[in-house]
């Protein structure tokens, strides 16, 4: 009794050490169709078994012909060439239809081999393959490509996503043809293969990859060796780079497949074996120190398609304290300073992988280089274990370059040939006519862009944008944070000047506490601004979230704030014309975020010291974007927490904590008033009724001396009409109620009414003290403008910032007025 409980425990334990095995080691399939077409017997390769094709499609109503294709004649140094010795043909239109247990990305491999056969002759073989939804293969006429694995037969992998229970894929022949095929695989893969969504490049965000159709172009192993079927758990197959390889600049091929560490890391042999990620091509910089060169593959690719590239890392060699390196596809930088060791969290030969999907083109070449930062504080190094390219269907849902352009077949008859010469010169012309229409276009339209018009929005280089930055890239910048580099010091940290390798001047602001609050803030101002690009939106650069850092990059603004060039420093006075400008370009930046393409965002923080201007003395708003949005958004629209610029707080939402475009508005009133009085809105070292600007503003106003008021600067300068149209708006602006203030829009065309009124002309050409007689004052009664200041103590506040968060998204549906 005893001893067969214990047996039956050790069977039990057995079983299920044998499923834990399966699970880690093998690779289990729920659709797992594998076909020896034309067979009459099973088949066994690399421990894969082939089914008999009579098993699978007993009721084909087609009857195709079985046949022998002699191909063990050939002598194949392939392991797949026990499938080939049989095909199946086809004469008419014919499916293989699979019945599908789990939905999702499935691969399907299409064998094909080079046979002879007295019946069919091969070079009579023209055909399509289908499924329901793509276009796998259009007008093939087989012809050995190389692609495969061995001479004379080749295999076109797809990689599918399948959203029913039934997979058809049909074979049609042409007219007086036939179609063929040796082997096919029909086999469900891991979901996270292919990811959701991957990065353009160049840089044009996010795509959606969920119901793209891919086909495998190339699946290259680096370190010059190949990897077989077998070694690969889902029995793809890798080809050496050497081919690929552009010979002027040759790598170090390395292996050490035992220092590739699948612990710890997401990224598992499902996305490639340790044979892939344990060799490499790694740039050969060993003796110099100076080495500035690429490694480069280059690809064929079929013109027209987009294609997804992805990327496998591992570093298996480097005692360098640092790996980061620059990743190039064609002209375009993939990854600026791309650092290995950030992305797999310093875990020693743990395998990284990156995706990409490289936009269509005309050329029929892809070249992916990698090549040394261009640091001095980094050793040059590069390294790529793996790469895959995949084409991605196009919108016709076809992946064959037929179903794209025309028939590239050598049998082309002369009239044909003619035809299509003719019609290709009316294309060039006709292409050429367009061209110099739309150059001409744009020059005009690049000067009415000029000229002035809404959501203008910047054109920027794309090679600048949103880049993670290593840290001693940044050091580097700003010479190891030199105190001498600071340019500002705000609530968040300081800002640093900082000069690129490339000499791209930059600001760098390193957030100092390390407080949770500050991390997600920093995190939501990254991920707007590097949506929202706009000329008078100051840009994004990169940033830098190594070693705790919290480190945003921006552009170089020359002329600083706005602020520092109205009152407190020595800088050059602006002119009221110059002024004008600022804060038409400054309304124009708060209308493109508040109208934005999909959510509208209040700035929140609008100030002179958040206005900045570059070297032509343009305007861009500054510290936007960061505060959180989505779904605890209605939490931050009614706040307790009062978040903005003493002195610059729209009262009702200081009362109310309603937060709308309208207190932007607010702010920018009183901007306004700053631009016009050329001093602080508070300003505690001035006789008391002159502390808060607006409501010394507007007291003055209502008495008819605005001569007291306007900046000296400009005084002489101003015309009546201009100011007065001014005046009115920033009135407007400063309503007590929301509602009566006017939107950002009615701003910006009020104030360049008032620059048109201001006239061309420099200098005012007389000036006198009538002019401001000649304004007709309002009695509008502001006494209750400045509830919200009287809510604070006054004294030592001037200019302070309430609150780090400088600015609220929210969206658009979430008014309430
Ligand atoms: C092939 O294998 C299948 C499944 O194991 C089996 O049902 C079938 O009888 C086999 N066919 C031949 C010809 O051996
Ligand atoms: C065939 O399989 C064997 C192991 O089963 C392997 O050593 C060999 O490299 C494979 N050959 C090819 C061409 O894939
Ligand atoms: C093959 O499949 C297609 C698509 O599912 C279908 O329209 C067609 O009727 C099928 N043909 C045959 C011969 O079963
Ligand atoms: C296979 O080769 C043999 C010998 O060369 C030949 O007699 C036979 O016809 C061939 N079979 C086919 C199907 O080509
Ligand atoms: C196949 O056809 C081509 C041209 O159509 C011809 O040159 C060749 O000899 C044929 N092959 C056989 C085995 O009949
Ligand atoms: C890659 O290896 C092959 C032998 O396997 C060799 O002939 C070839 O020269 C190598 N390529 C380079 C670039 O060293
Ligand atoms: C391979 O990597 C392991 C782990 O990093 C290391 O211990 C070993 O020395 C390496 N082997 C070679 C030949 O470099
Ligand atoms: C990874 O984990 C497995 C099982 O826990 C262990 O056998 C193996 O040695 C580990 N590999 C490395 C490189 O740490
Ligand atoms: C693994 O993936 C999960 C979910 O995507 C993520 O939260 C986690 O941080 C990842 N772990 C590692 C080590 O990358
Ligand atoms: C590397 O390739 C990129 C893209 O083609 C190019 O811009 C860069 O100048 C190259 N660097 C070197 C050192 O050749
Ligand atoms: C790829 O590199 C080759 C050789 O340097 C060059 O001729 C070709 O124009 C490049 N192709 C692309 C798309 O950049
Ligand atoms: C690929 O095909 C799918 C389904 O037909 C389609 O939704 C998608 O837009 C296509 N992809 C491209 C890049 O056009």
């Amino acid at each position: 009794m005893v001893i067969v409980i214990r047996s039956s425990k050790l069977q039990l334990w057995v079983a299920f050490v044998y499923s834990i095995m399966c699970v880690s080691i093998a690779f289990n399939p729920e659709d797992n169709y594998l076909i020896d077409c034309g067979s009459t017997k099973n088949t066994s390769v690399n421990n894969r078994v082939f089914l008999a094709d009579s098993a699978v499609n007993s009721n084909d109503p087609l009857t195709p012909e079985n046949i022998l294709t002699n191909a063990s004649l050939n002598s194949m140094p392939t392991n797949y060439s026990d499938l080939y010795n049989s095909a199946r043909v086809f004469t008419g239109v014919s499916n293989y239809s699979f019945s599908i247990k789990k939905q999702g990305r499935h691969w399907i491999r299409l064998h094909f081999f080079d046979f002879n056969h007295p019946k069919f002759n091969l070079s009579n073989a023209k055909f399509s393959v289908s499924t329901q939804k793509f276009t796998l293969i259009k007008e093939f006429k087989p012809k050995s490509s190389g692609g495969g694995s061995g001479s004379g037969s080749f295999v076109r992998e797809y990689c599918l996503e399948i959203d029913s229970d039934r997979l058809v894929v049909t074979f049609s022949p042409f007219a007086n043809s036939f179609a063929f095929v040796n082997a096919l695989e029909v086999v469900s893969i891991p979901g996270e293969l292919i990811p959701q969504r991957a990065e353009t490049t160049p840089h044009e965000g996010f795509q959606s990859l969920q119901k793209q159709a891919l086909e495998t172009v190339v699946r290259v192993n680096m370190g010059n060796e190949s990897v077989s079927p077998q070694r690969d758990l889902l029995s793809r197959s890798w080809v050496s780079d050497d081919a690929y390889l552009r010979h002027n600049v040759l790598p170090k091929f390395v292996s050490n497949v035992s220092a590739v560490n699948f612990n710890g890391t997401n990224v598992t042999d499902v996305f490639a074996p340790a044979d892939v990620y344990g060799t490499a091509s790694v740039l050969n910089s060993e003796h110099d120190p100076h080495t500035n060169v690429n490694i480069t593959w280059i690809f064929e690719v079929d013109p027209g398609f987009q294609h997804l590239v992805r990327f496998h890392f591992c570093d298996i060699v480097s005692r360098a304290p640092d790996l980061i390196f620059n990743i190039y596809i064609n002209s375009w930088i993939a990854s600026r300073y791309f650092d290995l060791r950030v992305h797999t969290s310093h875990i020693p030969g743990a395998p990284y992988y990156m995706d990409f999907i490289v936009r269509k083109s005309d050329s029929n070449q892809l070249n992916v280089s990698i090549g040394p930062a261009d640091l001095t504080e980094v050793y040059p190094t590069a390294i790529l274990n793996g790469l895959e390219i995949m084409k991605i269907n196009n919108s016709r849902g076809s992946l064959d370059v037929l179903d794209t352009f025309s028939s590239k077949s050598s049998k082309m008859k002369v009239g044909f040939i003619v035809g299509i010469a003719i019609a290709s010169f009316i294309i060039v012309v006709s292409v050429l006519v367009l061209f110099l229409l739309y150059i001409r276009r744009r020059k005009l339209a690049h000067i009415a862009h000029l000229k002035a018009e809404d959501n203008e929005v910047a054109m920027f280089s794309s090679s600048k944008i949103g880049y993670r930055f290593p840290f001693v890239a940044i050091q580097e910048a700003t010479g190891h944070f030199n105190e001498s580099f600071v340019i500002g010091v705000g609530g968040f940290g300081k800002v640093y000047k900082g000069v690129l390798r490339d000499e791209t001047k930059v600001a760098v602001k390193r957030g100092g506490s390390q407080s949770h609050q500050g991390r997600a803030e920093f995190r939501t101002e990254i991920e707007m601004l590097s949506q929202f690009r706009h000329r008078h939106l100051v840009s994004l650069i990169g940033y830098c979230d190594e070693r705790d850092e919290m480190i945003i990059i921006y552009e170089y603004m020359e002329n600083g704030t706005l602020k520092d060039h109205l009152y407190g420093t020595n800088l050059p006075c602006l002119s009221w014309r110059q002024r004008l400008e600022v804060c038409i370009g400054s309304a124009r930046g708060l209308h493109y975020l508040h109208t934005g393409p999909t959510k509208a965002i209040i700035h929140r923080d609008v100030k002179s010291a958040n206005i900045l201007l570059d070297e032509n003395f343009m305007a861009k708003v500054a510290d936007f974007g960061l505060s959180k949005t989505g779904p605890d958004l209605d939490q931050t629209h009614v706040s307790t927490m009062v978040k903005g610029s003493f002195g610059y707080l729209d009262p009702e939402y200081l009362t109310r904590q309603q937060l709308t475009e309208k207190s932007d508005v607010y702010s920018f009133g009183v901007v306004m008033l700053e631009v016009l009085c050329g001093r602080p809105v508070i300003d505690p070292s001035l006789p008391r009724e002159k502390v808060n600007l607006i409501e010394w503003v507007m007291r003055y106003q209502t008495r008819g001396r605005l001569e007291d008021i306007v900046d000296p600067n400009i005084i002489n300068e101003i015309k009546t009409e201009s100011l007065k149209k001014f005046r009115d708006i920033a009135e407007k602006c400063l309503a007590e109620c929301g509602l009566d203030r006017p939107t950002m829009g009615d701003v910006l065309w009020n104030l360049e009414c008032a620059l048109q009124l201001q006239g061309n002309e420099e200098k005012s050409s007389s000036s006198n003290g009538d002019m401001f007689s000649q304004v007709t004052l309002s009695d509008h009664s502001h006494s209750q403008t400045s509830v919200s200041t009287t809510q604070f103590s006054v004294g030592d506040l001037a200019g302070a910032s309430m609150s780090k968060v400088f600015a609220q998204m929210v969206r658009e549906d979430t008014r309430e007025m």
